[in-house]
């Protein structure tokens, strides 16, 4: 389950805090309803009825729309919507106009479009003929879970799903704003150019407006399951925005088969417990997930760079301390925990010869390319064990944000 933060609140803010607890509880149950409905169909391996799906496009509408309405963010997100479209139908793609493709991920691939009446940019993602289950409701539950986040600046906004006329089930797209390039783009072009990743201060900002919009994700509980670069989108005044919610979770209420935790994201950026597969991971899989974007941002390097779980893991304990036998308890069942024993030897190893020390990660941060603040917000996202590392809610409240210049978009330590 999602570990939602404590949060401070004065008085006079109770009753509105209620009512949008409220809000937020009921927009969460919704979309827990719709992703049950969506695995039942994946279950039982039966195709979508078009009537189906325009009946869960038209659940999502709603869902966007409570989402909406609930939302306390001063963006222009919900405004630009593209919302010429008659209530309970699905868009038409014959409303845009494709201009070209802008990205391609494993998955899916996203195309320009504009809109033909507004004449607004949007980007439209349709999921590869091969990546397709047979129900074919990947994208209706990337939708669903985009859509109960709608409003908040650091969350790409989604408009809908849009169907072309005289096509069945599975044939649609996902309409959303353009965001920009993706982070990875915005870094790996910066540094061909300048030779230099971004500064202190830059990555504060970034990570800011990041940590606001997972706490948002996470309110929701929801966890995105793959925060990395290329699922971050710059807009053109520098702002971040998370999209790719294609391997996104609903965590809210019921029972949730163990079989929904697997090793879902890409490797280089996934947490310990999710590498690991352990049944339960929450939200904080993705505090983790931002510890190491953050790192990125600041060095122009992935942090943990390799392919195989196993090798990812013992890169991370190599840098972070192998798990005592208290911590690794959870894990004794996994299928590491045969090398678990010998990574504890090589560590203790390399710490008589004086080449280990728990220090390891401000090596690689000294004072000069990160403050003790900032490590402070490092350190605590890249915590192995989940008990103890900063959740995206928490971290916020650090003094590493707490200057107004560099205050985040909206700082949920105010809340
Ligand atoms: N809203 C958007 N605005 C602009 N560009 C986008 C948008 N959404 C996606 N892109 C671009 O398209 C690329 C692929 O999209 P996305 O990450 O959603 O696909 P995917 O196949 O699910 O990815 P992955 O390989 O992470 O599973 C992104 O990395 C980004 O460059
Ligand atoms: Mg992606």
């Amino acid at each position: 389950m999602v570990a939602l933060p404590a949060r401070d609140m004065a008085d006079d803010d109770q009753d509105q805090h209620a009512a949008g607890a409220e809000g937020t509880a009921t927009i969460a149950s919704r979309v827990a309803s719709i992703c049950a409905m969506l695995e039942e169909h994946d279950t039982a391996e039966t195709p979508m009825s078009s009537r189906q799906v325009e009946e869960i496009s038209a659940m999502i509408d709603d869902v966007a729309a409570a989402a909406a309405s609930e939302s306390e963010w001063t963006t222009t997100g919900d405004s630009k919507r593209t919302s010429n479209k008659t209530p309970g139908c699905m868009r038409s793609t014959c409303c845009y106009e494709k201009l070209g493709k802008i990205g391609e991920g494993s998955a899916a691939v996203v195309t320009e479009a504009r809109h033909l009446t507004t004449g607004q940019t949007v980007a439209m993602k349709a999921i590869h003929e091969s990546c397709r289950s047979v129900s074919g409701g990947e994208l209706l539950r990337e939708a669903c879970l985009m859509a109960a986040c709608l409003g908040h600046p650091s969350i790409v906004a989604l408009h809908g799903l849009a169907r072309a006329p005289g096509t069945e089930n599975d044939d649609y797209s996902l309409v959303m704003d353009h965001a920009g390039p993706s982070m990875d783009r915005i870094l790996g072009a910066r540094m061909r150019y300048t030779g230099w990743p971004f500064s202190e201060t830059e990555a504060r900002r970034f990570m800011a407006q990041l940590l606001s919009g997972a706490a948002e994700i996470h309110r929701h509980s929801i966890v995105h399951r793959d925060i990395k670069p290329e699922n971050i989108l710059v807009d053109g005044a520098g702002n971040v925005k998370i999209g790719d919610f294609g391997s996104a979770m609903s965590v809210a209420g019921g029972q949730i088969s163990a079989d929904a935790y697997y090793a879902a994201g890409t490797t280089k950026y996934s947490a310990p417990e999710m590498l690991l597969e352990t049944p339960g991971y929450d939200a904080r899989v993705d505090a983790w997930s931002l510890g190491c974007v953050m790192a990125e941002l600041l060095t122009g390097e992935v942090l943990f760079n390799e392919k195989s779980a196993s090798d990812q893991l013992w890169l991370i304990y190599d840098v972070l301390g192998v798990p005592g036998k208290e911590a690794w308890k959870p894990h004794e069942s996994s299928f590491v925990a045969s090398r678990v024993p010998l990574w504890r030897r090589e560590q203790r190893r390399r710490r008589r010869k004086g080449r280990w020390h728990s220090r390891w990660l401000r090596e690689l941060f000294p004072e000069e390319l990160l403050s003790e603040d900032g490590f402070k917000v490092l350190k605590g996202l890249l915590t192995c064990n989940p008990d103890r590392r900063l959740t995206a809610a928490a971290a916020l409240k650090l003094p590493w944000f707490a200057d107004e210049d560099n205050a985040p978009v909206k700082n949920y330590a105010a809340m």
